[in-house]
Order: structure tokens, then C-alpha cells, then sequence
């Protein structure tokens, strides 16, 4: 015989940094909630997140370092929970973290510092946590949903009149990624921005890949522009293309068939840098005067791309302005990205369009809320997407609280 289902004032599915968050910002401000994931364990992506080190939030969060149709739907949840409140959280748990580079926040120890932060703040508000369980069927009912849940092989049920969606998006589908949240979205007849894998290495194929072959493996700073986005940090040449900071930020804004171009000496002056090597010693190798400012491999890449691989002496100031403008702006075109398997985030996801900025609740669907990385909200690279699922978790969490005591959210 079926049993009554279990009831709930919310029910959360996806127990990842969103979801995790959502249900103790909820559950503290007197929420029954019950938060379910299929995974063994929860905030596995937590876990692998900045090397192990979680890159938590950004001293620099702001609306302009988020990608979305709606370029302006962020700035609502970053103001009412931005990076200061997630900063304060981290010390109140006596979490020792640093900055590393570019405002990015990272633990002192491991991100599972972070991991249990979450897990205690909900075990203090009393929000439940129910592991290696799978949501069958959603169904709308007159107080809310009703969910058929499976736990290692028992099927239950779970009615609450708020449901929230943090079931991320479809980046590294081995760690339990599985675009679920977007089904969801299109039961309810949400509309969907078409997804891709973002903050992901690009490759390349035939004639690049095969001279960029050599450089597999050396990393170099610079800066990388596709149409009008310029990011400039660490670059990495791979066996199958480029990767690094640099590549990863860029890849969110490139599309199949664009060309991406590469500034291996950002910081300018190379050209006098050259000339002043010149007069010194115009017996010197191009590539070994290059290397005082390239890694030796790439300096010499560069050089014989440009079919310099000779001595200084006797180039004249036109060829070796056209050299430095050459290495100031390589232009490559990339065959494709490392895809899903590979990619931080998930460009794309549901539409703004469809939601509130500021409780994350679908207008046409009274009740259900959809946070973190399955809405059309992607963040840079460098704790920019922690950030949003701390904002958006907490703009939802706040909005069913309120709903929940009768007050309008
Ligand atoms: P998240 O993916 O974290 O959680 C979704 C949860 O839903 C998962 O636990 C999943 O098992 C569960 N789920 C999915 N389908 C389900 C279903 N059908 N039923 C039940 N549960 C389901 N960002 C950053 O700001 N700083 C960083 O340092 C990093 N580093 C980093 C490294 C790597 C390798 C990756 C892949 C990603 C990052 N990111 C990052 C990005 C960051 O991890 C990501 O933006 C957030 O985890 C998104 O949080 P969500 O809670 O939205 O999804």
C-alpha cells in the first residue's frame, strides 16, 4: 500500500552549493525543508572547486562579470547577499582562507571546510538532508508539488507548497551533473537559453595543432580577446589546444567559426626590449633575446614562426615592429572545446525571462524557484559562480521564509 507523503513547507533538489545554502538561509528563518540529492554525498562540486582549495567568492563580484540574456537580472540577488555576507559566514566558522590572485578568495586548508560550513548551518536551522535519493515524477498539486522520490531502490513521496530546483548545470556529468533542472523547467513550459559548456580549454585542429604541437605543456602570461572580451592572465599550451585562466574566461564569449587572438607581451615595451638587444649584440639569436621575456619553447615557436629564427643583427625596424605586432595579436581559430567533460560551468540554462530577480520564483508557476548554476547566470572564472549561488540561494531561501510566515517575499 503507498504510503501518505512526507510534507514539507520546501522541498530543494540538488544538494550542491546552491541547494545546500537555500535550505539552511531557509530553514533559519523557520522553513521545514528537506533538501535531496542522488549522490552519495553532497557539494561534490564544492569539494573538487579551486584545486581543492574551494575559490569561495571574489573581492571584485559585480553585475559586469556575470554572462546572461539578461545582463541585468544578477544585480538584484548580488545586492541583497553579496560577497561581504559570504565573507563574514566564512570567519563566523573561524575558516582561515586567502587571497591568491585577482581578488579570489580561497581556504587556507580544503574546500571541505566550505562543505561543512554548509552542512552545519543546516544542521543548526534544522533543514534535513537525504542523500542517494532521485526525484521520478513532479507533480503539480493544489498545495503545491508532490514529488516520487526513490532511496536506494524505497520509493516515497513529498508534498510542499515550495520547490526548488538547484540541480546545476551539465558540466562534469561524472561528478552527478544531469541537466535535469532544465526537464523541469520545460514541464512547466519555462523557456530555456540553449545551453554550452563554458570556462572550458579550447582545441584546435590540422595545421595549428600540429605547429602548436612543441609547446605542449608551457604556460606563459598574456592576454586573450574574443570579440570584445580581453581577459589577462596565465596561458597554457595542451597536447590538443589552449587552456590557463586566460583561455577558460575567453571561452564563455567565443563562438564555433570565431577567431581568438593572443597577446604574448600585454604589458607593452617589447619592441624597445628588442631593439635595445639588438644594439647590445646583434649576434644574438632572435628566440634567446625573446626568452628573456617568453618561456624559452615559445620564444623560439615564435621566432621561426615568423621565419626569424636567425640573428638580430641586420633586421630592420619595420620587420621587428611587424614581429612584436605579430606576437601582439596571434590570431587562431579553434575547432572546438573540451565540452561538458571538461567545462566549470554551464552557459546558458533557464531563462531569466521566466523568473524573478528578486526571489528566483518562476512568474507563471507560483511556488517553484529555480538557483545556482541551472539559470541563465554564469559567472567568470574566480569564485564569481560560488558567489551566485550563495545570492540566488539566499534570494530564494528568503522568499519562501517569507512566503511560508504569510508575508509577501
Ligand atoms: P552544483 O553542480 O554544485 O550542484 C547540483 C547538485 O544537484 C549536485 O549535487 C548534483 O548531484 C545534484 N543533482 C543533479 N541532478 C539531480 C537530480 N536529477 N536529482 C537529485 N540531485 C541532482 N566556481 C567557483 O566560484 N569557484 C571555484 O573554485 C570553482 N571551481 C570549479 C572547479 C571545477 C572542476 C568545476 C567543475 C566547477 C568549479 N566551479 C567553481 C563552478 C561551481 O562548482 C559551480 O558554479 C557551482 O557548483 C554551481 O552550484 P549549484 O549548486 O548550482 O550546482
Amino acid at each position: 500500500m503507498p504510503t501518505a507523503p512526507e510534507s514539507y513547507d520546501c522541498v530543494i533538489l540538488g544538494a550542491g552549493a546552491a541547494g545546500l545554502f537555500c535550505a539552511s538561509i531557509a530553514a533559519a528563518q523557520g522553513v521545514r525543508a528537506l533538501a535531496v540529492d542522488h549522490a552519495r554525498a553532497p557539494g561534490e562540486k564544492i569539494r573538487i572547486s579551486g584545486g581543492g582549495r574551494c575559490n569561495f567568492t571574489n573581492l571584485h563580484v559585480r553585475p559586469a562579470c556575470f554572462l546572461s540574456e539578461n545582463r541585468h537580472f544578477a544585480k538584484s540577488a548580488l545586492a541583497r547577499y553579496d560577497q561581504a555576507d559570504f565573507i563574514a559566514l566564512v570567519e563566523r566558522h573561524g575558516i582561515p582562507y586567502h587571497e591568491k590572485t585577482l581578488g579570489q578568495l580561497f581556504c587556507d586548508g580544503s574546500s571541505r571546510d566550505i562543505i561543512d560550513l554548509l552542512l552545519k548551518e543546516m544542521a543548526a536551522a534544522g533543514a534535513v538532508l537525504k542523500l542517494q535519493t532521485a526525484a521520478r515524477t513532479i507533480e503539480r498539486t493544489e498545495a503545491g508539488f508532490r514529488l516520487a522520490l526513490e532511496t536506494e531502490g524505497r520509493r516515497w513521496s513529498v508534498e510542499a507548497p515550495a520547490l526548488v530546483i538547484a540541480t546545476g548545470g551539465k558540466s562534469i556529468p561524472k561528478m552527478g551533473a544531469s541537466g535535469f533542472g532544465y526537464g523541469v523547467a520545460a514541464q512547466f513550459g519555462l523557456p530555456i537559453v540553449e545551453t554550452r559548456p563554458a570556462l572550458v580549454p579550447l582545441t584546435f585542429g590540422g595545421e595549428t595543432l600540429e605547429a602548436m604541437a612543441s609547446l605542449a605543456g608551457v604556460a606563459a602570461h598574456g592576454a586573450a580577446r574574443a570579440g570584445a572580451a580581453m581577459f589577462e592572465e596565465a596561458l597554457l599550451f595542451t597536447h590538443r589546444g589552449l587552456s590557463g585562466p586566460a583561455i577558460l574566461q575567453i571561452s564563455s564569449y567565443w563562438r564555433e567559426g570565431e577567431t581568438i587572438s593572443i597577446d604574448l607581451a600585454p604589458q607593452g615595451g617589447l619592441f624597445e626590449t628588442l631593439k635595445a638587444a639588438q644594439a647590445a649584440n646583434g649576434r644574438r639569436a632572435v628566440a634567446t633575446a625573446l626568452a628573456e621575456d617568453l618561456p624559452k619553447r615559445l620564444a623560439q615557436h615564435v621566432a621561426e614562426r615568423a621565419g626569424l629564427g636567425g640573428a638580430l643583427g641586420g633586421l630592420s625596424d619595420k620587420a621587428l615592429r611587424r614581429f612584436v605586432e605579430g606576437l601582439r595579436d596571434w590570431r587562431l581559430t579553434p575547432t572546438g572545446s573540451e565540452g561538458y567533460r571538461k567545462a566549470e560551468v554551464t552557459l546558458g540554462g533557464v531563462s531569466t525571462d521566466a523568473l524573478s530577480s528578486a526571489t528566483m520564483e518562476a512568474k507563471s508557476v507560483p511556488g517553484l524557484y529555480f538557483i545556482g548554476e541551472v539559470v541563465d547566470v554564469t559567472g567568470w572564472l574566480g569564485g564569481y559562480n560560488f558567489q551566485w549561488a550563495w545570492s540566488s540561494a539566499y534570494a530564494a531561501g528568503t522568499a519562501i521564509a517569507a512566503r511560508a510566515s504569510g508575508a509577501e517575499g
